[in-house]
């Protein structure tokens, strides 16, 4: 056989992020190499309508603005809605190099990126994160895509933002539901990298100060752009950003998205594989996440009787690879690791611990 030939490639990317408040002045400064150029302005519904002074002032820098209305919720992550807006990119004869920007939540986020990433090989893209969850999660680490009717995130791309721009005074009109999801991802980070992080939680909440909201969103910011700097595709090291994960996907699948918002699963998730660690011996007490409940104020009691339909949904999960279900779980606070675990009657208790326990009377 000829020796063949060998294509060795690094992607190359680098990302800025700035976590800030009532910072249009420094959005402005950020976006001085664009000045006077088209743009693709992609907007949530919802923060166009809350937030018109911000657009406003973002369309005075450039030269022509072509918008991307997307209509609020999950609904909105399809392949038709990613078409829709490539066709309003390419009537509109964007070039390459013209920047696309992201205003929004998760859903924008995920669906702009996807199109930046998708228009004609690639764009820049500016993330304007708009939700506590899309701060320090979602706007960061490149996982872009839209949803199939098979399941969630199963079409996208890797693909990385130039700047994430993070202004806290989005959050001021962000509702408290929306809150708790970014507070879900928040209790994540301090579980898995940052237990500190657990002093500051209590405080995190609609009406904070903005400045004490902001230094939690950079610390969260900073773990997730280390965790995407060692591990970008997911090969490794990112996977411990599904801590609790595994176990959340499985409670929304089981009640149809209809029921948890996606942090509030996430909250379940983090109880159960905290008490799932402390009984292979870690040094967790999974306490310290139930003093959060009244926060989230869940009713979860009366799902006692599907735990083993709970269990297989965990099974059925996409990041299964090999039939074997790997959790993340934990050897201390802040230290994750990832385990094949068995169909074994600790699963179960895990999750009669995390439904009894999560349930606020
Ligand atoms: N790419 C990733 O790495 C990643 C990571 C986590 C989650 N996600 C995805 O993120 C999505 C969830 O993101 P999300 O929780 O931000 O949801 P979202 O984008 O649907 O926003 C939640 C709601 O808040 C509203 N909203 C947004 N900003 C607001 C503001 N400032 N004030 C008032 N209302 C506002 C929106 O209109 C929407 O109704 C999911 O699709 C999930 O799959 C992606």
């Amino acid at each position: 056989m000829k020796t063949p030939i060998k294509v060795s490639t690094k992607r190359i990317s680098e990302t800025d992020i700035y976590v800030t408040h009532k910072g249009m002045d420094e959005l402005l400064q950020l976006l001085q190499p664009y000045t006077g150029m088209r743009c693709l302005l992609i907007m949530d519904q919802s923060v166009a309508q809350l937030h018109p002074w911000f657009i406003k002032h973002l369309r005075n820098k450039f030269s022509d603005v072509v918008d991307a209305i997307v209509p609020s919720g999950e609904t909105s992550k399809t392949v038709q809605e990613w078409a829709r807006i490539l066709d309003i990119a390419l009537t509109n004869k964007l070039r390459r190099g013209t920047p696309v920007i992201a205003v929004g939540g998760g859903v924008t986020g995920d669906l702009a990126g996807f199109v930046a990433s998708s228009v004609l090989r690639g764009l820049p893209l500016i993330h304007i994160p708009t939700t506590l969850l899309a701060m320090v999660d979602s706007a960061i680490g490149g996982k872009t895509g839209v949803n199939h009717p098979t399941g969630k995130n199963l079409i996208g791309s890797f693909y990385q933002p130039d700047i994430v721009f993070a202004d806290m005074q989005f959050l001021e009109s962000l509702p408290k539901r929306e809150w708790n999801c970014g507070l879900g991802e928040i209790i994540k980070y301090a579980c898995i990298s940052n237990p500190s992080l657990f002093n500051l939680i209590a405080g995190c909440q609609p009406g904070a100060d903005l400045a004490f909201v902001a230094n939690i969103v950079q610390q969260c910011a900073e773990i997730k752009a280390n965790v995407v700097m060692e591990d970008e595709l997911e090969t490794g090291a990112r996977a411990f950003l599904n801590f609790g994960h595994t176990f959340a996907h499985a409670l929304e699948s089981h009640t149809r998205y209809r029921r948890f918002a996606h942090g509030e699963a996430v909250y379940v998730g983090l109880l159960a594989a905290t008490w799932y660690s402390q009984k292979m011996g870690a040094p967790v007490d999974p306490d310290r996440i139930i003093s959060f409940k009244k926060t989230f104020k869940l009713q979860t009691e009366d799902l006692l009787q599907a735990v083993p339909s709970l269990i297989n949904a965990m099974y059925s999960d996409k990041k299964i690879r090999t039939g074997a279900l790997r959790l993340v779980l934990l050897s201390d606070w802040g230290k994750p690791m990832l385990q094949e675990v068995e169909h074994n009657p600790l699963l179960t208790e895990a999750w009669q611990y995390a439904l009894v326990n999560a349930h606020n009377n």
